[in-house]
């Protein structure tokens, strides 16, 4: 199958859109951006279409999709709201939808068990994307998760989704560079004592700072053997380049291994390392001015552009654990987790 690359412009985005309406209304997949990494988009409650998205993927079934919908209203077509935390929904999407902030929520009936992997809940959000907006107010609810495939570094542009997705998908639209670049967060909420509970399942670009004037914010524990997963999709090896990621320590001395080629990630491009090595190729998150937002919306352009220069190892300089530092922490570790 040819893979067809129409860029969004100003004037022309509403048609593509409907383009791309017209593929998923008869049961296709196409690749759409969104604010956080591109989306692999399918009819959500289309079966057939939904099990399409993880054949192309090659994604397991036990790993469930997001839902996009275009606005709050449309939740209820494959959610409930529970009565007790329904104070807290509306705050919480008030305030960051649209936006990279995901729900998980009691599912409707009507949404595919394939959709969420069997699962009694679903997870749900309104994408800032103007595109991926107006094909959800004109398909309804569409699943997507991140259009690379599995286990690999989500997509940021459409050369990353090419890179991946060429020739098995009939339709990517390009809408730019995403502006977060990492996955939106996820949360669970519950009612609290005096407070709503908000569990990040997932941490994104919708810091725990942000999230703590609706809540009381908690981190979703590891499941111990035999306890069903809280998160479930969210296995250690992830995000993974072909190189084995290995995260330095602060201290850390650098002494290569006889016979391997290695790559650096840095965070300011002034760490120690850079000049440790003749490394095969090199990279600053946010050169210069180390901005952790600058950071997070290259992270995994970075990787993919270090893993292009085939090293063995691409060693990353360690991230400070606040604001969305947390959420390229996380997804650094997922990386590292992968067997050499
Ligand atoms: O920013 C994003 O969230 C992107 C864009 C495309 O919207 N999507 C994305 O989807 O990252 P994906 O499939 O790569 O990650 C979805 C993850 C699953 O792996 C799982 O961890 C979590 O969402 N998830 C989905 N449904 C859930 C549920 N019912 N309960 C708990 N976690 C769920
Ligand atoms: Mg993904």
């Amino acid at each position: 199958m040819e893979t067809r690359v129409e860029i969004a412009d100003f004037e022309d985005w509403r048609d593509l859109a409907g383009e791309a309406v017209d593929l998923l209304r008869a049961g296709e997949v196409v690749a759409l951006p969104t604010e956080t990494v591109y989306g692999l988009a399918a009819d959500a409650l289309n079966e057939e279409a939904v099990a399409k998205v993880f054949s192309v993927k090659g994604r397991p079934s036990f790993d469930p999709l997001i839902v996009h919908l275009h606005g709050w209203r449309d939740i209820k077509k494959v959610a409930e709201v529970p009565a007790e935390i329904e104070d807290a929904v509306r705050a919480l999407t008030q305030e960051f939808w649209p936006g990279p902030l995901t729900l998980v929520l009691p599912k409707k009936p009507e949404v595919p068990d394939s959709v969420t992997a069997g699962l009694p809940t679903v997870a749900v959000r309104v994408s800032a994307h103007e595109v991926m907006r107006e094909v959800a107010k004109q398909v309804g609810p569409i699943a997507a998760p991140s259009a690379n495939l599995f286990g690999r570094i989500s997509p940021t542009s459409v050369a990353a989704v090419l890179a991946e997705l060429d020739g098995k998908i009939p339709l990517v639209i390009d809408g730019g560079a995403c502006r977060e670049g990492l996955e939106s967060t996820i949360i669970k909420i519950e009612p609290g004592e005096k407070q709503p509970l908000i569990t990040i399942l997932r941490p994104g670009p919708i810091t725990r700072e942000e999230l703590r004037k609706f809540g009381t914010v908690k981190k979703a524990r590891p499941a111990k053997k035999g306890e069903t997963i809280e998160v479930p999709g969210q296995t250690a090896s992830h995000y993974a380049p072909n190189a084995q990621v290995v995260i330095l320590e602060k201290d850390q001395e650098f002494t290569p291994e006889e016979g391997k080629s290695y790559a650096l990630l840095s965070y300011r491009g002034d760490s120690k390392w850079e000049e440790a090595h003749e490394w095969i190729a090199q990279e600053a998150l946010s050169p210069g001015s180390g901005k952790l937002a600058e950071a997070g919306v290259r992270l995994f352009h970075l990787l993919r552009k270090l893993d292009d220069a085939k090293p063995d190892i691409i060693l990353v300089e360690p991230l400070t654990e606040t604001g969305v530092g947390v959420a390229m922490m996380d997804r650094l570790r997922r990386a590292a987790s992968k067997e050499a």
